[in-house]
């Protein structure tokens, strides 16, 4: 049996800075504290680049789509030049939400209150009794409150603050990893949205370490490289993370379990590209790079242009990417499990937790996309729907991930509980929870060193 050497782990990614680490012992008011989340959304929230809206749900002029962080709701619409602008979800008269549906389309935004209307461009055109006002006619004097914007992958992503960086210096090296899989044209293919009992951070907690996965998730499909030995680990200067898993051959988890190498997964995933699992008898930790040259090969032809673009362990490879503050994502070359957390708007004890899935539909492919919670077929009309924890299943890998955070919720109010003990492939929690202390105290994490990085 051939095994990795060091010549076959060389063929990732170019690892991001190293960071020095605090030693942050992250105690448990930072879960359950409503003083804490005060900072948290007067410092880090109504600062960082949020993403939020898709492109493509809003190609139209007037097309529009509502989402909501934390107290704070906006409106992301489609201009008549093509741009999308975003405003804060409010009438300036007195206070009022203009709209509560998620995605329409309109002419104006009118609000329900007293019929003021604003124009998608943001001005106001109709005040009721314009003449009553001693401040004189609102309208040409009033525009709604409008937030810096900018699109990325395909995503609407909105920023609070006026002086904030571009969207391209925030997000860094990600930036360049991203460009070759042309996200922007992916589809959406799950949209579970479950209000959990937790603290935001708890759910990002979980996205930022693999250390759990033997515990929840014993039944792991051996087709990705678990064990951490294996693994690469990076955090960007910028407050991002990064996980690299080698993919597409057995995981050395296996080697001694007693049971094959090659798994049903992994057989499936050869047959898909027109291999033979039976020809990696003996050499099973080939497949990796035998999956490469198929999908460079064949690829294309099946729609997948991308493919010319990606680099071989892209092809192959599973990424996991934490976005400060609250979006994680697991990208492939197929497929983008999407996992966003917000925070609820008054309890820091709940959130809302977005379980949603993007990938490619290349014309001619008809095979079914294996999202987290089962296949749904390509032309399928995916609804969004939104449930508390446990009415409804989330599938099964993240069902069990969401099964034991409100334990762990439970736990942080408990006086034995006096901050964590992590092991170093868990450092990246360590390092979300510094960036974080950072924004509270001031400090904007400085992009330069992994911006060269991108540049390369
Ligand atoms: S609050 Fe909107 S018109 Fe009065
Ligand atoms: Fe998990």
């Amino acid at each position: 049996m051939t095994l990795h050497t060091s010549a076959w782990y060389a063929t990732g990614p170019a690892k991001w800075p190293q960071q020095t680490l605090r030693g942050h012992t992250i105690p448990g008011y930072r879960y359950t504290s409503k003083a804490f989340a005060a900072q948290e959304w007067e410092k880090v929230w109504t600062k960082v680049w949020l993403l939020l809206g898709r492109e493509d749900e809003i190609p139209e002029a007037g097309d529009y789509q509502m989402e909501e962080v934390g107290p704070e709701s906006f409106i992301m619409v489609r201009q008549h030049d093509g741009a999308i602008k975003a405003y804060y979800n409010v009438c300036l008269h007195r206070g009022a939400r203009l709209i509560f549906n998620e995605v329409g389309t309109a002419d104006a935004f009118t609000c329900p209150y007293h019929g003021w209307r604003w124009e998608i461009d943001g001005s106001l055109t109709h005040a009721q009794d314009a003449e009553d006002f001693p401040e004189g006619d609102p309208c040409g004097k009033l525009t709604l409150t409008e937030i810096r914007c900018e699109t990325f992958a395909g995503f609407v992503w909105v920023n609070m603050d006026p002086d904030c960086v571009s969207l391209r210096e925030y997000l860094g090296p990600v930036w360049g990893d991203w460009q070759p899989y042309q996200i922007h044209t992916w589809k959406r293919y799950l949209a579970l949205t479950a209000n959990v009992p937790v603290n935001w951070k708890v759910i990002l907690d979980n996205f930022n370490e693999s250390y759990h996965l033997p515990a929840v998730h014993p039944q792991a499909d051996a087709t990705v490289e678990e064990n951490y030995r294996w693994t690469q680990f990076d955090m960007a200067d910028e407050g991002h993370n990064r996980m690299w898993m080698q993919s597409g051959s057995p995981s050395h988890r296996l080697i001694g379990s007693g049971q094959p190498l090659i798994k049903p997964a992994l057989e499936g995933a050869l047959r898909a590209w027109e291999l033979d699992p039976a020809d990696f008898e003996g050499r099973e930790f080939e497949t990796r790079e035998a999956l490469q040259q198929a999908k460079r090969r064949l690829g294309p032809a099946r729609g997948y242009t991308y493919f010319n673009d990606l680099r071989d362990h892209q092809l192959t490879d599973t990424y996991h990417y934490f976005l400060f503050p609250n979006f994680a994502v697991s990208i492939w070359a197929e497929g983008f499990h999407f996992l966003r957390a917000r925070p609820h708007p008054t309890d820091p004890e709940q959130c809302v937790f977005d379980n949603w899935w993007y990938a490619p539909a290349p014309e001619g492919v008809t095979t079914p996309v294996m999202t987290a919670a089962g296949p749904v077929e390509r032309d399928a009309e995916v609804e969004h729907v939104v449930f508390n924890f446990g009415e409804q299943s989330l599938g099964e890998p993240i069902d069990q991930d969401m099964a034991v955070t409100p334990g762990q919720q439970l736990g942080f109010r408990s006086r034995a509980y006096k901050g964590v003990y992590l092991a170093k492939q868990e450092h990246r929690i360590r390092r979300f929870h510094e960036v974080i202390d950072d924004y509270i105290e001031g400090r904007r994490p400085a992009p330069r060193r992994s911006e060269a990085i991108a540049a390369e």
